[in-house]
């Protein structure tokens, strides 16, 4: 179900160029490194390396083979990959394990440094905080992906009890659950391309099951489109969500915004919630933080796309805002 999608979208398919590298850095903290010369009596900074060259060795395996292997054994045993029993999203292991092998990697050179330049500390301190950045950021990226965690801010979206609410870029129905919770007679449209890598088969057995499991089949539609050209008509909505998703859109976010206010009804909120440069991406994503769009571009591109502000925020170290369709 890969279909063509623009540059941005497909970022994540470099999770196997991650794995390799990492890969190389594991072996590198456990085969070479220990054996540098002025590391040869630093017996626990070699044990120290070793651990560390093993944690992201293994790491880096499970980005690499992990989904396949777990497809593997539930084709084996008989099982669908949605079959499951509680909440699942799919989420990619790299998600995860990018951040925390990053930050032992940096730990690792800074060591090395430390023991064979001493007087390039100041170097191995930096890479040290960076480390340690990267740390609490695989830290964050650990509890967004965990199917307790809130999905969506306490803001006024609904018009009444019988809305009929958009969940633009659905994926596994993290935000769809969140609002089938809160809004408890109306109705849901989820969309999605559900072809994305980072969420297991893209996400749609998974979301169809985990809405069974949260008794709210009935009550959400599952339409498979793009967000940049949404198979709805005009005016259908009472209001929308989109949570992580229309900040994958690349270039054409303004697209996806102006089709997102197309099919709202006038009055209709959207509720935005996107990464934006900040500590919280900084220490998930490094510099890439630095060419996400900040939060006056989504402002501008909000008005500009039709939409009046209403309200924004801080959330779960990411960000939201709430704009809605002039009446
Ligand atoms: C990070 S996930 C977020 C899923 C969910 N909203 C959440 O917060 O857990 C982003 C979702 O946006 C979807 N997406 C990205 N670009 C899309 C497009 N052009 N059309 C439809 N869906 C898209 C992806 O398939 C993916 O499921």
């Amino acid at each position: 179900m890969h279909g063509g999608g623009s540059t941005a979208e497909r970022s994540h398919s470099h999770m196997w160029l991650f794995s390799v590298l990492g890969l190389v850095a594991g072996l590198a903290l456990m085969m070479l490194v220990p054996r540098l010369k002025p590391l040869e009596h630093m017996l626990l900074v070699q044990i120290a390396l070793y651990i560390m060259g093993a944690v992201v060795l293994l790491a880096s395996l499970h980005t690499l083979v992990g989904p396949s292997m777990h497809r593997h054994h539930l084709r084996h045993s008989g099982g669908h990959p949605a079959a499951t029993d509680r909440y699942d999203f799919g989420w990619h292991p790299g998600m995860t394990a990018f951040p925390l092998t990053a930050a032992l990697v940096l730990w690792g050179v800074a060591v090395v440094l430390q023991g064979t330049l001493p007087l390039w500390w100041p170097l191995a301190l930096l890479l040290t905080l960076l480390a340690a950045n990267f740390f609490a950021g695989y830290l964050i990226v650990r509890t967004t992906t965990r199917a307790d965690r809130t999905a969506l801010p306490m803001v006024d979206l609904f018009q009444g009890d019988h809305d009929l609410i958009l969940d633009a870029g659905c994926g596994a129905g993290r935000t769809t659950l969140s609002l089938g919770r809160v809004l408890k007679q109306g109705q849901i449209v989820a969309v999605d391309r559900f072809d994305a890598d980072y969420i297991d088969a893209g996400g749609r057995d998974l979301l169809e099951n985990n809405l069974r499991l949260a008794g709210l089949t009935n009550r959400v539609r599952i339409e498979t489109g793009d967000l940049k050209r949404l198979p709805f008509e005009d005016q259908t909505f009472d209001a929308a969500v989109s949570a992580h998703a229309l900040d994958h859109l690349g270039p054409d976010k303004g697209q996806g915004m102006r089709e997102v206010l197309r099919v709202l009804k006038p009055g209709g909120r959207l509720l935005v919630v996107a990464s934006v440069p900040g500590w919280t991406t900084f220490a998930i994503v490094n510099m890439l933080s630095l060419f996400l769009m900040n939060k006056g571009g989504w402002r501008n591109l909000a008005r500009m796309s039709g939409f009046e502000l209403v309200e924004e925020g801080d959330f779960n170290g990411f960000w939201y805002l709430l704009v809605r369709r002039p009446a």
